[in-house]
């Protein structure tokens, strides 16, 4: 990990609408670095991966990507700036096949082997539309279709939720193939050992607040925060 800062927040409050969800956040994230955001269901961790997207409503502060104002950038000039969303809600068309989603992502051909080079299962798929895929399918094609941006910052929204642990195999050596090529990435997880095993920091959010953000090892052998803020800790 660098000692440069990729993402900075400084007193951040943001929600929807007038709702703010969000409070006061501050934190860092270095270039490289691998952090996972857990917190209980509604603590606000899709709306923080939203809010760094640019898709929320920013109310007060300011926020940098390698050391630019970015907050009041709308979400496809982030993206151009190497920030790529794999969101919660699988990102894909349900009408068209696999090829013509990746295609609709993508500005060359070239593009479409490295994604089935990286999950030769949707090779496999290539004819097949959107919505007769698989849950894992659809999640593998949710995150290449966001790699194809070749973002630097990927941010992954609870991508393994409901699929089998052999595809959560899957997914998370792709994930640690991104890290080790430098990429930042931050991974929100309601699998705590899932979010200790892979992050190198962790950041617990709980109401919209930062309840601890600190290196990973220091919650791993600390199961009195995990029991606070997630409610069961790590077996
Ligand atoms: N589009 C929206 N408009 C208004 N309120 C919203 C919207 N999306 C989420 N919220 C509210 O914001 C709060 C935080 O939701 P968020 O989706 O960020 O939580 P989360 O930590 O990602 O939860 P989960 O683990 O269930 O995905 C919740 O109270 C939710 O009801
Ligand atoms: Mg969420």
């Amino acid at each position: 990990m660098s000692t440069e800062t990729a993402l900075k927040f400084t007193n951040v409050n943001a929600g929807y609408g007038d709702t703010q969800i969000l409070n006061t956040l501050s934190f860092s994230v270095a270039k490289g670095e691998r952090l996972a955001v857990i917190g209980r269901n509604g603590a606000g961790k899709t709306t923080l991966l939203n809010t760094i997207m640019g898709l929320t409503d920013m109310h007060a502060g300011s926020i940098e990507l390698n050391a630019e104002a970015i907050e009041t950038l709308p979400a496809h000039q982030r993206s151009a700036r190497g920030l790529g969303l794999v969101p919660q809600t699988r990102d894909i068309f349900a009408s068209l096949t696999v090829e013509e989603n990746l295609l609709a992502g993508s500005k060359g051909r070239a593009d479409i082997s490295e994604a089935f080079a990286l999950f030769p299962r949707l090779k496999e798929r290539r004819n097949n539309k959107g919505a007769q895929l698989s849950g894992g399918e659809q999640q593998m094609l949710s995150v290449v279709r966001t790699l194809m941006g070749k973002p630097d910052f990927v941010m992954l929204d609870e991508p393994f939720e409901g699929l089998a642990p052999v595809i959560c195999d899957q997914l998370m050596a792709v994930f640690k193939e991104l890290a080790d090529g430098k990429n930042t990435i931050i991974l929100v997880e309601q699998h705590t050992e899932m979010a200790l095993a892979f992050s190198d920091r962790l950041l617990i959010l709980d109401n919209g607040e930062i309840a601890f953000h600190g290196a990973t090892g220091e919650v791993r052998d600390n199961s009195e925060i995990l029991d606070r803020y997630i409610g069961l800790g790590v077996a």
